[in-house]
């Protein structure tokens, strides 16, 4: 079964093909971060028109790569949620468009549920170890660390479908207090890969930066404290060397260092801690922080024994084929979108 997956809710525009809902027929990606660079962050409106600009030849692309054509598609999986409004209308309203012109049954799926299921993708082997291609063996349970620019989620997968948010942001998601914080030290956007960069050769326990949450708040995150209070470093920095010049290096990366000891301590310590009430020995980590270095060698020597997913970054990242494997799983559940479909910025993750 092939299914053809749209994603337009943030500032990625993704179409990808799926075999089965496991094997990644093509997975065509337009960032938009050279737009959004100069301002710092998504600007909605702009991020808007170029999902519109880039719909048509990434759909055409993606088909192209997958060697197949619409009429070998069997149906239109597209992310109606949760994301930027004007952005997931583009997306729903495109998919509609081809589920009428070609006759395709459409299915709505959600973002969060696509980083969900991004562990089962892969074009030989998924992030669990088992070959891809045919319908996804059940790994479930497992806890899920979502963890990008707009969320930080800790979710317990009781079964496709069947999840439970144990756990969330109060403020900032981690990869915006990675890219507000690489701001602060004045690298470019997004500032996370650059950070984990410096962070490598950085000294971790110059700075003694807060580990927000560590102890309270049960599996909720904050993260906006931690950045308030690198700010407050580099302001005394600044203070202390009045010359106007940049940062220098050993500060940038011993901040960095610093910084991202915190975080993912926080991050894996409540994971740890989920795993353990819950009695799960699989842990998901996924979204475009789980990229990072610190975090991915922090789950590994955390968890020696657990059974740790972690998608290739293509799919860590947001894309379209996690939808297509939402897509599958619903299709053959028998659920249907019809062309009243409508984007839903806050949907739910139930
Ligand atoms: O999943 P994603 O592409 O888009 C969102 O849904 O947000 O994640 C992007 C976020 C950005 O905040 C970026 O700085 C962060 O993931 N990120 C990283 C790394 N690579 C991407 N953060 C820390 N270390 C990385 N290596
Ligand atoms: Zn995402």
């Amino acid at each position: 079964m092939l299914i053809l997956g749209i994603e337009s809710s943030c500032d990625e525009t993704a179409f990808a093909v799926v075999e089965n809902g496991t094997r990644v027929l093509s997975n065509a990606i337009a960032s938009q971060i050279e737009l959004h660079a100069r301002f710092g962050g998504v600007v909605p409106e702009i991020a808007s028109r170029a999902h519109l600009e880039c719909s048509v030849p990434l759909y055409h692309e993606a088909l192209r790569d997958a060697g197949v054509s619409i009429d070998d598609i069997d149906a239109i999986a597209i992310t109606a949620g949760p994301g930027l409004a004007g952005c997931l209308l583009v997306g729903v309203e495109f998919g509609k468009a081809l589920a009428l012109r070609h006759g395709k049954p459409l299915v709505a799926a959600h973002h969060i549920a696509g980083h969900l299921y991004s562990v089962y993708l892969g074009r030989e082997r998924n992030a669990w170890g088992t070959e891809t291609g045919a319908a996804p063996e059940p790994c479930e349970p497992y806890v899920a660390l979502v963890v990008s620019g707009g969320h930080s989620s800790l979710v317990l997968v009781r079964d496709f479908g069947k999840y439970e948010v144990l756990g969330e942001t109060l403020d900032d998601a981690v990869g915006e207090a990675y890219d507000k914080v690489a701001k602060l030290l004045g690298l470019g956007y997004p500032g996370g890969p650059l950070m984990d960069k410096f962070a490598a050769t950085g000294n971790a326990t110059r700075f003694d930066l807060p580990r927000p949450l560590l102890h309270k708040g049960e599996f909720n995150f904050s993260f906006s404290g931690l950045k308030t209070a690198v700010s407050r470093e580099v302001e005394k920095f600044r203070a202390e060397h009045s010359d106007g010049a940049p940062l220098p290096d050993d500060f940038v990366a011993d901040m960095a260092a610093s910084f991202q000891a915190a975080a993912v301590e926080v991050l894996v310590e409540k994971a740890a801690r989920a795993m353990k009430k819950h009695r799960v020995h699989r842990l998901a980590v996924t979204g475009g922080v789980a990229c990072n270095r610190g975090l991915r060698a922090a789950v590994a020597t955390r968890f020696p024994n657990a059974q740790i997913g972690i998608p290739a970054p293509e799919y860590c990242t947001d894309n379209a084929a996690m939808i297509a494997g939402v897509g599958f799983q619903l299709y053959q559940q028998g659920r249907r979108s019809d062309l009243a479909l409508n984007a839903t910025p806050g949907m739910g993750l139930y």
